[in-house]
């Protein structure tokens, strides 16, 4: 095979209305998938992604047929694979702690799912040399799990997912064992790999910088549903809910109380001002207290020039952090999270200093559910 070329067809993957309940020995009936639906594109690159314990591995190892639903349907294209046995679905996993046959070499880890298949060995080793060129481990077939780095056995680990020219590939986790440059590296590997080979691919973090770095979409998911899904800008910058606002990227969140809605914007007031938010999809209605969501780059500080536009602020804390500095700052009855660009002399406001906070008139976006909110 040309490892290389596009797979055949890149195909879609629907889940409708999936649940999954266990009887855990500690805390009883849980409920880790509830009614989750989700349509992945072909070709798609969408992650999972929200804390420990909401369900991302349980509807993952739903998709692949480890685990069977109490209720809904998974289908891949046109095929309903709810109940359809792993090895006859045509996915490729990736693990976490990359489960490799330790006592078997990288070429026979690869070869695995070629040989049970009964492929013939000329075959095989074309497509397993293919392959290891692929994830940059040319030349490595001798070599024993052992002797390897955790990011060489993830890429053969990730070779091993792909030689068998699955229908979706899924990942889960697939990088939290590895050092924190390393992980920068491999998501880029597997972001390139996945769109090189045309693969829709399902992919599980829980660190949303992870997920922002590789996904064409992402599920956020909270006590086992699923909260929002939409493209990483989407959920950053508007946000329907306050889990989503506080989960992707920091957020500050000021009260606001809706002043009047138009139908491309909503005025609100909130930090002792009168602002003309965008508005997303339904309104709230006039009267509603509601949150205010602004990221901290959007909030900038000055020295206190009395500008009518600028409100009154004490810095709390400053931290330099190389190419940003990020500042808390009392100002308007709260305390502000702000991030600034590194400008030498400019950035230096110390703990104390009285400054002039600046937040644009339509900075930040409105939430309306705010019914829960990430946990500490
Ligand atoms: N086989 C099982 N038996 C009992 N309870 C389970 C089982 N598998 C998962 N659970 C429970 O279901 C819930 C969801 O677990 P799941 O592994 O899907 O979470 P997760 O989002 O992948 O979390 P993490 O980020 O920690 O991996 C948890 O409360 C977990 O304890
Ligand atoms: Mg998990």
């Amino acid at each position: 095979m040309n490892a290389g070329a596009a797979h055949a067809e890149a195909i879609g993957v629907a889940v409708a209305g999936v649940s999954k309940r266990f009887t855990h020995a500690v805390k009883g009936v849980v409920h880790a998938a509830r009614d989750v639906s989700l349509d992945v594109a072909p070709g798609e690159f969408l992650t999972l992604l929200g804390p420990s314990g909401c369900g991302k591995t349980t509807t993952l190892r739903m998709i692949a047929g480890f685990e069977s639903p109490d209720e809904g349907r998974i289908t891949f294209g046109s095929q309903d694979v709810t109940h359809l046995p792993v090895n006859q679905r045509g996915i490729g996993f990736v693990f976490q702690n990359y489960a490799l046959f330790p006592h078997l070499s990288v070429f026979d880890n690869v070869a695995y799912g070629l040989a049970v298949r009964g492929q013939a060995s000329g075959e095989i080793s074309r497509a397993v040399g293919d392959v290891l060129q692929l994830v940059g481990l040319a030349g490595y077939e001798r070599q024993f799990p052992a002797q390897m780095s955790g990011g060489e056995q993830q890429r053969v680990a990730l070779a091993r997912a792909i030689v068998i020219r699955p229908r979706v590939l899924l990942f889960d986790e697939p990088l939290s064992n590895l050092d924190a440059r390393l992980r920068v590296q491999m998501r880029d590997e597997i972001r390139a790999l996945q769109k090189r080979l045309a693969i829709t691919a399902l992919y599980v973090t829980h660190d949303q910088e992870e997920a922002m770095a590789v996904s064409d979409r992402i599920a956020v998911m909270n006590r086992g549903s699923i909260v929002e899904i939409g493209t990483a800008e989407a959920l950053y910058h508007a946000p329907r809910t306050r889990f989503v606002a506080e989960f992707i990227g920091r957020a500050n969140l000021v009260a606001a109380r809706v002043l009047a809605v138009a139908d491309e914007h909503i005025e609100v007031e909130a930090l002792d001002r009168r602002r003309r938010v965008p508005r997303h999809g339904a309104a709230p209605n006039p009267g509603t207290s509601c949150l205010l969501v602004i990221r901290p780059e959007a909030i900038d500080v000055g020295d206190p020039d009395g500008a009518s536009e600028a409100l009154a602020g004490t810095v709390r804390t400053r931290t330099f952090l190389g190419e940003k500095v990020e500042y808390t700052v009392a100002c308007a009855g709260v305390t502000l999270q702000v991030v600034r660009h590194s400008r030498g002399a400019g950035d230096a406001f110390v703990p104390g200093a009285q400054v002039g906070v600046h937040v644009a008139p339509d900075a930040g976006t409105l939430v309306t559910d705010i019914s829960e909110g990430v946990s500490p």
